[in-house]
């Protein structure tokens, strides 16, 4: 960590600092002062006046008050894939900008966030999609309908804004249009960087405290297959924060925002803040007992996530679909627990796990009894090749990805509409759905029209 002792620079501007935010026409006649080389202040000038959206945003953030700049994210060595001379206020001189950031770059100065959000979920996810054939056949040839000028569409303006993408870039070191812009969570750098920490802390702020509210997980984390802002509002955790969230404190130090500053869990105070004795932590997959966006749930045993190591040896995988807690699901539970410890007593907390527990093991019933009977019409050859037209498919894809997903996850954080009406109300229909179609083709030995 480059700690503050990074220039403490004033950057000081022309009464530009009074302005209000958002007032962007009044910072063009920021000057910087003292404390950065003519070249950073150069960017900074005339970025002012060029692009005042990002200087405007980056003069009121910590980076900017701590004298970190444009330069010391954006210049890279002349070798590096990223390089360009793009930028008019550098071409012809030794400097090279890329305006794709990577995570290697903030980890210059912040190592651990960087190398635990690595070991997390999060940095699998635009790896494991093209990884797996049938995500590749889902996006290009059904959805995009094979069509080699239109095929890459869905993945650009869906999966990839969420997931993250692999970037590439021309020759001029610029990222192609298929692959970029994104907040993808997942991205794959030219540099070999993984992640994106914008996905949270939006550019050019990089703020904590936004990155503490719901807001940062809404993005990505809703609709039908992983509904958990609105299990969220459905909690009465949820319920308290849009009440009275916008009152709570969020800009305590990392590590010391604690109950006091907010009266109800976010989703950070869950999954990455440090709480009571527990400390911050970048992957989210730390405190998961179970693997529940999978067809079937298993406790999570398999240590830390290690898709960006394969990847760094030149491999794609799948990423580790246990990856959770190094010493395995009891103690990703335990630290979860120790969450709720701050505001609720023990048995509370235990009950509300108990049950919450069953639901899964409920589900799972579901799933096992749906997979039988899929495979079984499988091996009797009475499943269609196109299996996006076959009523049994489609069946048991809404069962494991959708109404099941929503029923674990809204048992397992509080949203009694998702565990139920969304969930599994919505399953005990759909394996009679199921079991009327597998006993059809059974007797028939046909697949029906
Ligand atoms: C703490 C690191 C950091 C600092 C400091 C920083 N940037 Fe960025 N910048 C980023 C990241 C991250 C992105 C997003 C890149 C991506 O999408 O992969 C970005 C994106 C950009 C882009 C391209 C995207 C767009 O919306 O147009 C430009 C241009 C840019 N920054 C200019 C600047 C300027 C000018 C400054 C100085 C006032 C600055 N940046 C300071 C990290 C930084
Ligand atoms: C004399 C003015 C000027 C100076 C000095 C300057 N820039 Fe730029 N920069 C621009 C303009 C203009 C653009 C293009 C904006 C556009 O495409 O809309 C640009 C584009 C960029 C981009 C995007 C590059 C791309 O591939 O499109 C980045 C990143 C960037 N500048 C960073 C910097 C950094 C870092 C510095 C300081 C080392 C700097 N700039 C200095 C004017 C300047
Ligand atoms: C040259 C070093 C440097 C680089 C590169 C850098 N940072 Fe920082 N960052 C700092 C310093 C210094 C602080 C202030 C630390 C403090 O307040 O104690 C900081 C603070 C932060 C904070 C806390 C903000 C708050 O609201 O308190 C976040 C989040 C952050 N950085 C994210 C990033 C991200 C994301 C990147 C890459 C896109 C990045 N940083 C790149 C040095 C850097
Ligand atoms: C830019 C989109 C995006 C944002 C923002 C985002 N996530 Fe995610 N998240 C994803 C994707 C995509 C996955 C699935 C990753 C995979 O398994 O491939 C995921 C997975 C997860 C998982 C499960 C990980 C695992 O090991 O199975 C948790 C927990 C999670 N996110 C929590 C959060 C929280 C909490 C926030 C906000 C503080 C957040 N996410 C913000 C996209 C996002
Ligand atoms: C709105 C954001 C969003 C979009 C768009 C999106 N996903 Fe996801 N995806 C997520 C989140 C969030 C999760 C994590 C769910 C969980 O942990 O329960 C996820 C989970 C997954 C998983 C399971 C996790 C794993 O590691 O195997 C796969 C596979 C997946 N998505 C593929 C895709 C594909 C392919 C597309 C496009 C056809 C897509 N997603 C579109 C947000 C999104
Ligand atoms: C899933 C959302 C999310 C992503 C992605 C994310 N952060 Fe954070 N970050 C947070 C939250 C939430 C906090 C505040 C934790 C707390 O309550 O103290 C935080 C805090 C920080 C801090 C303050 C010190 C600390 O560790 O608490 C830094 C620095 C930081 N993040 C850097 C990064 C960097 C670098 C990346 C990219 C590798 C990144 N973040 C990606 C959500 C995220
Ligand atoms: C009260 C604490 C709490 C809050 C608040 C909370 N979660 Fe969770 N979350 C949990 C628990 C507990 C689990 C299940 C952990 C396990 O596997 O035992 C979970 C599971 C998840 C999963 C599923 C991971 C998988 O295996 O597929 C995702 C994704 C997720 N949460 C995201 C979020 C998002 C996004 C928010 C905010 C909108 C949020 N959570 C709010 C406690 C919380
Ligand atoms: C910052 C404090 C805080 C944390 C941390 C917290 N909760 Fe809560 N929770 C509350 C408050 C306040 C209520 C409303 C209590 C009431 O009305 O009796 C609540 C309500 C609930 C409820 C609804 C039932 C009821 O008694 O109202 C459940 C279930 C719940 N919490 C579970 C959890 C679990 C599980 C965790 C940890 C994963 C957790 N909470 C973490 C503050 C918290």
């Amino acid at each position: 960590m480059l700690k503050r002792l990074l220039v403490i620079l004033a950057v000081v501007a022309s009464g530009a600092f009074a302005a209000s935010i958002g007032d962007v026409s009044s910072i063009k006649t920021l000057k910087v002062e003292r404390g950065l080389t003519e070249v950073a202040k150069g960017c900074i000038e005339c970025h002012a006046k060029e692009t005042p959206g990002h200087v405007n945003d980056w003069k009121d953030s910590r980076h900017g008050h701590v004298g970190v700049s444009c330069i010391d994210c954006h210049s890279v060595k002349k070798d590096n894939p990223m390089a360009g001379q793009n930028c008019p206020g550098v071409k012809g001189t030794d400097t090279y900008v890329s305006m794709l950031v990577s995570p290697k770059t903030c980890g210059r100065c912040h190592p651990n966030e960087v190398h635990e959000f690595q070991q997390s979920g999060h940095a699998r996810a635009a790896l494991q999609i093209r990884a797996k054939a049938s995500m590749e056949s889902l996006m290009h040839h059904y959805e995009g309908r094979g069509n080699p000028d239109l095929q890459d569409s869905p993945e650009a303006t869906g999966c990839m804004q969420c997931h993250g993408s692999i970037i590439e870039v021309g020759k001029d070191g610029r990222p192609t249009a298929e692959t970029w812009p994104n907040y993808g969570i997942g991205n794959v750098y030219p540099d070999g960087g993984v992640g994106n920490c914008k996905s949270c802390h939006s550019a050019h702020k990089f703020s904590i405290a936004e990155a503490r509210k719901p807001a940062a997980c809404a993005s990505c984390h809703l609709g039908p297959d992983h509904p958990d802002i609105e299990i969220y509002n459905n909690s009465m955790h949820g319920h308290i924060f849009n009440a009275e969230g916008s009152t709570w404190n969020y800009d305590s130090a990392p590590d010391a925002w604690e109950p006091g500053d907010y009266r109800a869990p976010t989703c950070a105070t869950c999954h990455m803040s440090g709480i009571g004795d527990l400390t911050t932590t970048h992957n989210i997959s730390r405190r998961l007992k179970w693997n529940i966006w999978a067809p079937i749930s298993k406790t999570r045993e398999g240590g830390y996530e290690t898709a960006v190591k394969d990847f760094e040896n030149g491999k794609i995988t799948k990423g580790n679909a246990l990856a959770g807690h190094p010493d395995g699901s009891e103690a990703a539970r335990s630290e979860m627990e120790q969450v709720c410890k701050s505001c609720h007593v023990t048995l509370h907390t235990k009950s509300f796990f108990k049950m919450a527990d069953k639901h899964v093991e409920l589900y799972n019933t579901y799933a096992v009894d749906a997979k039988k009977m899929i495979d079984e019409l499988g091996k009797k050859g009475l499943m269609k090749k196109d299996k996006w037209a076959d009523e049994a498919f489609k069946v048991w894809y809404h069962i494991w990805h959708h109404q099941g997903r929503r029923m674990r996850q809204g048992a397992l954080m509080g949203g009694p509409d998702y565990a139920h009406w969304h969930g599994v109300f919505e399953l005990q229909q759909n394996i009679r759905e199921l079991e009327a179609i597998y006993n059809r083709r059974m007797k028939t030995g046909k697949i029906e029209e």
